[in-house]
């Protein structure tokens, strides 16, 4: 995907940084803000690379607008603890726009009595006054609060040390340093170094004792470090939106059910405001992004209530038209047959509408890479790891990846060590790798329990959910999930 290695030869002599951070999004920008937080790395010099423009995000910090973006994830409170401890973010978020919660509620659309509902005891987190489960809170919000961190650590800071952020800026070529074969070695003794070297589209040449790709999916970085990503599609989409409620609901509870084509989740956030995640089949979420603005809240309340036959004949109509009003009558006389307190007490508060413009849609996969580290790299974030949102972990994986490596770094540079060197690095694969993979394994199972309509399994899960021990399972896997334990 890179263009020739000759590309060097046109550019200017490279400037030399302790690390490059490719990437803006939630992983790269912690990193950035964590590592000038931290008295002991404070002093590297360190340059951030984002392709896109950083402006919409700076002014979503300084202006935030009325409505919520459709990007909304669940924070951990091990994130949490990470934002007020080490990237020292936490403060800049505009608390009005984070929901806590400290219940949560899954049940199986089988039979809706099958549910599992737990509060923040059953998460064991000493985090002090911080007793809730999660908080919700929106990616363009934890970006914003982190660029503002970074400029408020740059403040404090000697100009020499301070925090580079490009943006609008393609990391478009990466060599090996040794491999600078364009530049003379004597005449310029710096680009003898094994160190990468990064060339953006604006022609700026970065060469780097660090290269860590907070990259995304599609990691550049890790193709350069030629590490080996695994996994599969799951041939399923993720379709979110934000929404408002009829009314406050003061219970605080996440919601999830567990649908044959996927989980649907409606999550809190402040006031009468909220926002779902509907896990489904790439058919499923071909209506679901086209179902009319008008028909689409009703369309979420009967999937929240409904049993899967009549929702099975409803989606036909609206696969037939987008637009068919009847639906709400159809909606309206089914739900009506579910007595009133069921609807008041083991359903969420019914939403009135949807927000216009904010429905989105992405397919699901499952990546992890064989490692995270190579000589002179490491990989956080999504360029390491894509799971299935079913427990909202993917930003925080990335959130927990970060820590541990500053962790690392912090170490290497206390022993007086090359930062990029393995050595250092090793420390930082050894303790996320693994929890990573087990986490992940966890996501993946929920997946599979709850997602499939293959006769045992759906037998099983209508009649286990009920049986304590499955119960006890499924509910110690869904903790762990949630509390990144
Ligand atoms: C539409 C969508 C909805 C999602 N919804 C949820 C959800 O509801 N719950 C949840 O838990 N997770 C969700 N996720 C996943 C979550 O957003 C990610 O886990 C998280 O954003 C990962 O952060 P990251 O910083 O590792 O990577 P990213 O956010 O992907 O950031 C990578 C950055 O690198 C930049 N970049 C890439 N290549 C280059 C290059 N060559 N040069 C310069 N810059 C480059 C990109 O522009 C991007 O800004 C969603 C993801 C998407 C795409
Ligand atoms: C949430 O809803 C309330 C009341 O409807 C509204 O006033 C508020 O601005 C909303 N919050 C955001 C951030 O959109």
């Amino acid at each position: 995907m890179f263009p020739l290695r000759r590309f060097l030869a046109t550019t200017a002599k490279p400037l030399l940084q302790d690390v490059v951070i490719v990437g803006g999004g939630p992983a790269g920008l912690s990193l950035l803000a964590a590592l000038k937080n931290s008295p002991t790395t404070k002093h590297l010099k360190c340059t951030l690379v984002e392709a896109l423009k950083l402006q919409p995000v700076r002014d979503f910090g300084e202006d935030p607008p009325e409505n919520f973006h459709n990007r909304i994830i669940s924070l951990t409170p091990k994130s949490v603890q990470f934002m007020q401890e080490k990237s020292g973010s936490w403060d800049y978020l505009h608390q009005d726009r984070v929901k806590f919660y400290d219940n949560m509620v899954a049940y199986d659309s089988q039979d809706s009595d099958a549910r599992i509902h737990f509060d923040a005891s059953n998460v064991i987190l000493d985090l002090g006054a911080l007793s809730q489960i999660a908080a919700m809170c929106e990616v363009v919000h934890i970006q914003a609060s982190l660029l503002q961190k970074i400029d408020a650590l740059n403040e404090e800071l000697p100009e020499e040390d301070q925090a580079v952020v490009i943006d609008e800026a393609k990391v478009v070529n990466i060599i090996a340093g040794n491999a600078c074969d364009t530049i003379d070695a004597k005449s310029n003794p710096q680009t003898s170094l094994d160190w990468p070297v990064v060339t953006l589209s604006n022609g700026q040449v970065l060469q780097t004792r660090l290269l860590v790709g907070a990259d995304g999916q599609n990691s550049p970085v890790r193709n350069y470090a030629e590490i080996e990503s695994r996994g599969w599609s799951y041939d399923r989409f993720g379709v979110v939106g934000t929404l408002k409620l009829q009314f406050n609901d003061f219970r605080d509870i996440a919601w999830q059910r567990f649908l044959t084509t996927g989980p649907l989740a409606i999550l809190p956030l402040p006031e009468d405001n909220a926002t779902f995640v509907w896990s489904s089949t790439p058919e499923l979420a071909e209506i679901l992004v086209k179902v009319d603005e008008k028909i689409f809240p009703q369309l979420l309340n009967a999937a929240m209530t409904l049993d899967e036959v009549d929702l099975n004949y409803i989606y036909k109509m609206l696969k037939a038209n987008p637009a068919d009003m009847t639906v709400l009558e159809e909606i309206e006389w089914r739900t009506s047959l579910i007595p009133e307190e069921d609807l008041d007490e083991k359903f969420p508060v019914p939403i009135s509408e949807l927000m216009p413009g904010s429905r989105a849609r992405f397919p699901l996969k499952f990546l992890h890479a064989d490692t995270y580290i190579a000589p002179r790299v490491a990989l956080v974030g999504d360029a390491a790891h894509t799971v299935h949102p079913l427990a909202g972990q993917g930003l925080n994986m990335g959130q927990t990846d970060v820590g541990l490596l500053v962790d690392a770094l912090e170490t290497g540079v206390d022993r007086g060590l090359d930062i990029g060197s393995t050595l250092v690095l090793e420390k930082y694969v050894a303790t996320a790798w693994p929890n990573n993979h087990a986490l992940m394994g966890v996501c993946d199972k929920l997946h599979k329990i709850f997602s499939t309509d293959a006769f045992p399994v759906v037998a099983l899960r209508g009649l286990g959910l009920k049986s304590l021990n499955y119960f006890d399972v499924v509910k110690d896997i869904m903790v762990k999930a949630i509390s990144g334990r």
